[in-house]
């Protein structure tokens, strides 16, 4: 059966109650409590989820394999192995107090995605493989897409990664090393694949914002990935006792912390487009005493946009305004570091054409739609023609506990990856 059409929409269904189960049990490994989920990277629960998805993989009758950092394989081999094979997948990492289904979506579906090919009788001709990426969330190390940025080829990150450590002054290969990753300098230039090594890269992912639901539309044909940044900030002062020292004589940290916040939204407001976003989702104050003026405070700053240069010009007024900040309350600018800057990614022509033949061939209502979010998809793009799928959630809800979206619309997403593996398995 070489055929993509021979995969009529009824010889494919989702087998929902092992799906559903799959989620509920992943959704155990967590630091926090239900229904909240937090699954930070090398954790002795990101241990335990990641043994659930060798083995779910293996079940699967993929051949597993796993790189220096943790990126997860399993392989389906096609009919002409020599091939350069398609491949899909997510992560299953989770940024504190999030939910179920970020990321776990599209590496549970890809799995389930395989079993269905496999249930139908369908034959590879390239292989199919599922990867399960290290670290999306930059939660522990403060960079995003860790695992996929590096596959991508990124000197830049591996040279880093050798410098960086946690907020519990961890080191990245300290951390590895607890969760059984023995990781040597010279071994994270291994993990870099080069172009061209997949034919196509494909993620399922839950939209992670209300419009699928809204417009009631079963699936999102995502065209561009939105331009992600990250920035660290720290302000010094000479702190002191919060009775004693006079207004006249201070120069807070926490203060111009809390100035520096309120311009990123005025920078990010006056670029003029609904587009351009940016958040404060750290502020802390050393030493954090309700009588002790902060001497110290230090932010972390998320913009984005889908126009990266627009992007670039709201991170140099939060520069600006970071240097007038500390010069007016003579404090000093002790770190502007700029994380990470990346560009936008486009998804292939070829692929979208894939994924809308497919919702047509099953009958779902589809829209094209860009990405607000990042992906791994947004680093495979430098290596591999990539596309991806969404799907609905409830509300838009994402990254807190109350993210959710139902195994139909699971299922949609799933058929429409399959049918799309397939296809492109044959070209
Ligand atoms: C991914 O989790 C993102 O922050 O977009
Ligand atoms: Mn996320
Ligand atoms: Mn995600
Ligand atoms: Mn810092």
């Amino acid at each position: 059966p070489h055929s993509f059409f021979s995969l009529s929409p009824s010889s494919l269904s989702v087998d929902k109650e092992s799906v559903q189960r799959q989620i509920d049990e992943l959704s155990t490994f967590s630091d926090t409590p239900a229904p909240s989920v937090t699954r930070v990277l090398y954790s002795e629960k990101d241990v335990l989820a990641r043994r659930y998805i060798k083995k779910l993989m293996e079940q699967a009758g993929l051949s597993v394999r796993e790189d220096a950092v943790g990126n997860i394989f399993g392989q389906w081999s096609g009919s002409e192995p020599a091939l350069a094979a398609v491949a899909t997948g997510s992560h299953i990492d989770a940024i504190p107090y999030s939910g179920k289904y970020d990321g776990v979506v599209g590496v549970l579906g890809a799995v389930e995605a395989i079993n269905l090919l496999k249930r139908s009788g369908f034959q590879p001709k390239r292989s199919l493989e599922v990867i399960m990426f290290t670290s999306e969330e930059p939660t522990r190390f403060g960079i995003g897409c860790l695992g996929s940025r590096l596959l991508s080829g990124s000197e830049t990150l591996a040279n880093a990664l050798k410098e960086t450590v946690d907020g519990q002054n961890i080191s990245f290969f300290g951390a590895a090393k607890f969760a059984g990753y023995n990781i040597h300098e010279e071994h994270l230039s291994n993990v870099f694949l080069k172009k061209g090594s997949y034919f196509a890269f494909l993620e399922l992912h839950i939209e992670q914002g209300p419009v699928l639901e809204d417009e009631g539309v079963s699936i999102g044909i995502v065209t561009a990935i939105a331009a992600p940044a990250s920035i660290n900030v720290e302000f010094e002062g000479n702190g002191g006792h919060a009775g004693a020292v006079l207004m006249p004589a201070r120069n807070d940290a926490g203060l111009a912390a809390a100035e520096l916040a309120l311009a990123v939204e005025k920078h990010v407001l006056d670029s003029g487009s609904i587009d351009t976003v940016g958040t404060v989702g750290i502020l802390e104050l050393h030493p954090g005493a309700i009588n002790s003026i902060p001497s110290k405070s230090h932010l972390e700053i998320d913009t984005r946009d889908i126009d990266e240069k627009r992007r670039n010009s709201v991170i140099e007024k939060i520069h600006q305004s970071a240097i007038d900040i500390a010069k007016n309350r003579r404090v000093k600018l002790s770190e502007f570091q700029i994380i990470n800057q990346d560009p936008p990614a486009l998804s292939e022509k070829s692929i979208i054409n894939a994924m809308e033949v497919a919702a047509q061939h099953l009958n779902l209502s589809h829209k094209l739609m860009i990405s607000r979010a990042y992906h791994d998809s947004l680093f495979m793009a430098r290596i591999s023609p990539m596309g991806m799928i969404f799907i609905p959630c409830y509300k838009g809800f994402s990254h807190k506990p109350e993210e959710y979206a139902s195994i139909d619309d699971i299922a949609n997403g799933v058929k429409v990856l399959a049918l799309t593996l397939a296809k492109l398995s044959l070209a």
